[in-house]
């Protein structure tokens, strides 16, 4: 099928209807008795930036992990690019996971390495490259996190909060990856630097023309840089769409995240809504 390049990424079939990067069906996890994700789909389309919500502990963590192949699923079926993750053979899978960046909730970074070394670690396993052309992928890396040369000796403990989550990005883009994996990018930051780590991920995938998979509790986040929202509750995804979608939503617990006290719309005079996308 003809598919026709659009702006920031987004591709459109000549049909009209958008190229799905992630088709996720039917997938159930579980922890012993504890079931955690219970027939859940979920579709992510190029060019996207989708946030995904949900309570704490409601799995959003687990759905990321197990995308990813980090955790076993009991049922259902992955399609990465449309390869069937279970069905394809190492080398399939590999030449997948090398479309893709993660930058994890916990652990983003290794604690035992400089900057530099957690930068090169993801590109020395699948690229042979020279040391030199590896400092300099690791440099420009740095210089699209807007971050300089100057941190590349240092450990991740000698960095700010916002500085390891600018590396741990950069790292997920070591690669040139299609699609980012980001768990909780802004939490831990002031709000300020979660602002400008929006802005970044939002300059990054108009430029990068990237698909951006983030979990996240920001709802400043969902507000200024998503397309698109998931939202996970009693281990499936109940909702799926735009902001608009979510503020018009009776579903309980959509309206009580988005339109309950602490949510913005909550602070608006009668209880009106935000346009999507303005920052107040
Ligand atoms: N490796 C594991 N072993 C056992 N239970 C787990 C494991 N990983 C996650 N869980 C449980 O799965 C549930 C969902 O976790 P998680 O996806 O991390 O939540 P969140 O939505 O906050 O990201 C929680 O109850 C958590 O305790
Ligand atoms: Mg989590």
């Amino acid at each position: 099928m003809a598919i026709a390049p659009h702006m920031n990424g987004k591709k459109e079939f000549a049909n009209g209807q958008r190229e799905v990067v992630i088709e996720a069906r039917d997938i159930v996890v579980g922890f012993g008795n504890h079931i955690v994700l219970n027939h859940t789909d979920l579709d992510v389309y190029r060019g996207e930036i989708l946030g995904f919500v949900g309570g704490s502990g409601s799995g959003k963590s687990v759905l990321m992990r197990t995308i990813i192949g980090l955790i076993h699923k009991r049922a259902g079926s992955i399609k990465v690019f449309g390869v069937d993750m279970d069905k394809a053979c190492d080398l399939e899978r590999r030449a997948v996971e090398r479309r893709w960046g993660v930058l994890f909730q916990q652990g983003a970074l290794f604690s035992s390495l400089t900057v530099m070394e957690n930068l090169q670690f993801p590109v020395r396993e699948y690229l042979k490259l020279s040391q030199r052309l590896l400092d300099d992928l690791a440099v420009a890396k740095l210089e699209m996190v807007g971050l300089d040369a100057s941190v590349c000796s240092k450990f991740p403990s000698e960095l700010s909060g916002g500085m390891t989550k600018r590396v741990a990005l950069a790292r997920a883009l070591a690669l040139d990856p299609e699609i980012v994996f980001l768990d909780e990018p802004t939490s831990g930051l002031d709000p300020i630097g979660a602002g400008d780590f929006d802005t970044l991920i939002a300059t990054l995938q108009r430029t990068l023309g990237l698909t951006v998979y983030m979990v996240t509790h920001d709802l400043d986040s969902l507000h200024t840089v998503c397309d698109r929202i998931a939202v996970l509750a009693e281990g499936k995804v109940i909702a799926a769409g735009p902001m608009e979608t979510m503020l018009k939503s009776e579903h309980p617990w959509l309206k009580s995240y988005f339109r309950g006290k602490r949510s913005r719309a909550g602070y608006q005079p009668q209880g009106k809504a935000m346009t999507p996308g303005v920052t107040v």
